[in-house]
């Protein structure tokens, strides 16, 4: 595939990692893509990079439609190095005059390059460079996704180049929104919101306050991974503004781990329980499911129920696998409780309750424990446990 004219003048050459499965901790099971932009005007200019082993698809694409050392700016919106790790042999290659970066971006450059030979010329919000007949105004994001981290905005176009933001790690041959099935988009949307940007829900409460003040006019969002929002860019804006929210749905989730079944029994007697409320219940079992995928359906969910045997004094690995990640995105307003059987010390339980209490999880109903297996009075109180639970839920929701 070539480069593709996503407006007049300005073609997608990024590339498409069909094979990538893990982007540390998050499962990118359809892979993702790197998405590069180039604005053919006066000053030919490249927004982003991609990553390294994606060098020969970036100058492919550009090659077919200048000839690349022909470029005269280079923008790094973003250093992770899914964007970057390919900007060393770009430079070499294009030899730009200038490379725009904001001011934490060039700290960054230099430390994971550096090059302080590299002509760096360092813009913040409200800078706006002409590039021929268009110019490109530039927007701070700082932790959207990481400090140095900026949108480029090209007003003449109503173009809103995004860097991570508003991006689905999901690799395809389509590129834009309207080719793809809605619901898999804002799936693969949502798991992305959930796996990386949540923990900076408030920042984008605030971004999106700062959009609506500033009157940008967006036609296309074009994110550095995934499909470019050109249908319908308010689609992806107004999901973004009900994450960021992050109010809870009538929903529960019972993860757990087990080593005999017993704590699975519980967890299906629980999500009875929460079904008796009318609650919508995912249950999901550690053993088969992956901890970015749980994130996934905790985005909206009230309840976080969560259940482990006692392994050596503790809670199974798995389940502290997932509450480590989960606590790390910081989810908010959630209610939740633990459960899990035991066979003589049984410490396991009372850590994942301490556990939901550390990432401050309003525990609702007492803790349930069952020495080895549980018998028809314990599920009913299992039952019972995930009644209350769901009690909480729909009065919370
Ligand atoms: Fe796609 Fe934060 O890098």
């Amino acid at each position: 595939m070539d480069s593709i004219e996503i407006k007049d003048g300005i073609y997608w050459v990024g590339g498409i990692d069909w094979n990538v499965r893990d982007f540390h901790g998050y499962s990118t099971l359809k892979g993702t893509t790197y998405n590069a932009f180039l604005v053919m005007d006066e000053k030919v200019t490249l927004f982003d990079t991609v990553k390294k082993g994606f060098r020969d698809d970036l100058i492919r694409r550009i090659s077919s439609v200048i000839d690349p050392k022909k470029i005269d700016y280079v923008v790094v919106n973003h250093v992770e190095m899914d964007h970057s790790s390919c900007l060393p042999e770009i430079m070499e290659i294009c030899r730009p005059s200038k490379l725009f970066c904001s001011s934490r971006g060039k700290q960054a450059l230099l430390q994971h390059y550096h090059r302080p030979d590299w002509p760096y010329e360092v813009v913040g919000t409200g800078t706006e460079v002409k590039l021929g007949r268009r110019s490109v105004q530039f927007l701070e994001t700082r932790m959207l996704h990481w400090p140095d981290s900026m949108f480029s905005y090209l007003p003449g176009e109503r173009l809103l180049i995004s860097s991570d933001a508003f991006g689905q790690h999901w690799a395809t041959s389509e590129r834009f929104d309207d080719e793809v099935q809605q619901g898999e988009l804002m799936e693969h949307a949502a798991k992305y919101y959930a796996n990386i940007l949540l923990l900076y829900s408030p920042l984008v409460q605030n971004l999106l306050k700062g959009v609506r003040e500033m009157g940008l006019q967006i036609d296309m969002i074009a994110p550095d991974h995934g499909l470019i929002w050109r249908k319908d860019p308010g689609k992806i804006l107004r999901a973004y503004d009900e994450w960021s929210i992050q109010r809870p749905v009538s929903k529960a989730l019972v993860i757990y781990d087990t080593m005999w079944e017993s704590t699975a029994a519980m967890a299906r007697a629980l999500a009875d329980g929460l079904m008796k409320e009318r609650v919508s219940v995912q249950v999901m079992d550690l053993r088969h499911t992956h901890r970015s995928d749980v994130m996934t359906q905790l985005l909206d969910a009230c309840a976080l129920v969560c259940g482990s045997s006692t392994l050596n004094n503790g809670m199974l690995p798995k389940m502290a696998d997932v509450l480590h990640y989960i606590r790390g995105l910081k989810p908010q307003n959630k209610i939740g409780a633990a459960f899990g059987s035991f066979g003589w010390s049984g410490e396991g339980v009372r850590m994942v309750e301490q556990a939901l209490q550390e990432m401050k999880v309003e525990i609702v109903a007492p803790a349930m424990k069952v020495q080895y297996v549980p018998d028809a009075q314990a599920l009913s109180g299992c039952v019972n446990m995930g009644a209350k639970v769901g009690e909480f839920v729909r009065q919370r929701t």
